[in-house]
């Protein structure tokens, strides 16, 4: 399997490239960004992006890829609606309508959150900027297209968080995790879940197209 992952510089992204890394049915993994990984592996290949709202110039490099982990996005924590709508949709919808235009084979599987708003229209900006995006990303020509939907994420293998506010948010929660995945086994999960679920779903397709929490913990 070829797998193009965005995102590999952030936590969940470093997961998941982890294990691709380690999963013998994947032979090649090209990571897209707007800096390098830092990784060195055989399978493993970088490019550096500058704007992530045009793709057109990368188009020759993003075709023949069985499976896209889209793990790129933020925390809405302090942003606007406008800017959190440009990170949140506008990059993601940029980059899939691309891919699904070059790879109408692929699988494509979005990394949302829990308690994302599919009507677009509740409270939570962030839960309809997820919402609005997922729902879009469900019309594109793929051959599959899933939206996870993890809730609380424990790193694990020294993976870190880029965001400051998460990172200080692991840190205090770090002894409490066990405490934490045995009380709510249902809203918490890891890095390596997540990504192992990704690559799961990639290679055997799963009936549902929106997998909250515990579907990723049960796959
Ligand atoms: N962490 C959790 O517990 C959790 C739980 C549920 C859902 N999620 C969701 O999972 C996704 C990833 O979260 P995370 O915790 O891995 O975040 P993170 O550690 O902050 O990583 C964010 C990733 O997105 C990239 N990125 C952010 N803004 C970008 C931009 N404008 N242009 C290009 N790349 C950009 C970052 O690249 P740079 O390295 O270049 O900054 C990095 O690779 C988010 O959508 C988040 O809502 C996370």
């Amino acid at each position: 399997m070829k797998v193009l992952l965005f995102g590999a510089t952030g936590m969940v992204g470093q997961g998941v490239l982890r294990e691709c890394l380690l999963d013998q049915n994947v032979q090649h993994v090209l990571s897209i960004g707007r800096s390098m990984t830092g990784q060195r592996h055989p399978k493993l290949r970088e490019l550096v992006h500058e704007n992530f709202l045009d793709f057109s110039a990368l188009e020759a490099e993003l075709s023949g890829f069985d499976a896209c982990f889209f793990c790129l996005g933020v925390s809405s924590a302090g942003m606007t609606e406008e800017r959190y709508h440009r990170v949140t949709y506008d990059i993601t919808m940029a980059a899939a309508r691309t891919l699904a235009k070059l790879n109408p084979q692929m699988t494509f599987i979005y990394v949302s959150g829990m308690g994302t708003d599919s009507t677009e229209r509740g409270r939570a900006m962030w839960a309809r900027v997820k919402g609005k995006t997922e729902n879009a990303l469900l019309q594109l020509p793929f051959k599959a297209q899933y939206m996870f939907r993890p809730a609380f994420i424990q790193p694990l293998h020294g993976i870190r968080s880029k965001t400051k506010l998460y990172r200080a948010l692991y840190a205090v929660m770090g002894p409490i995790y066990p405490w934490l995945r045995a009380s709510f086994p249902k809203y918490v999960t890891t890095t390596e879940q997540v990504g192992r679920a990704m690559l799961k779903v990639a290679q055997q397709g799963t009936q549902k197209s929106v997998l909250e929490n515990w579907d990723i913990n049960d796959i």
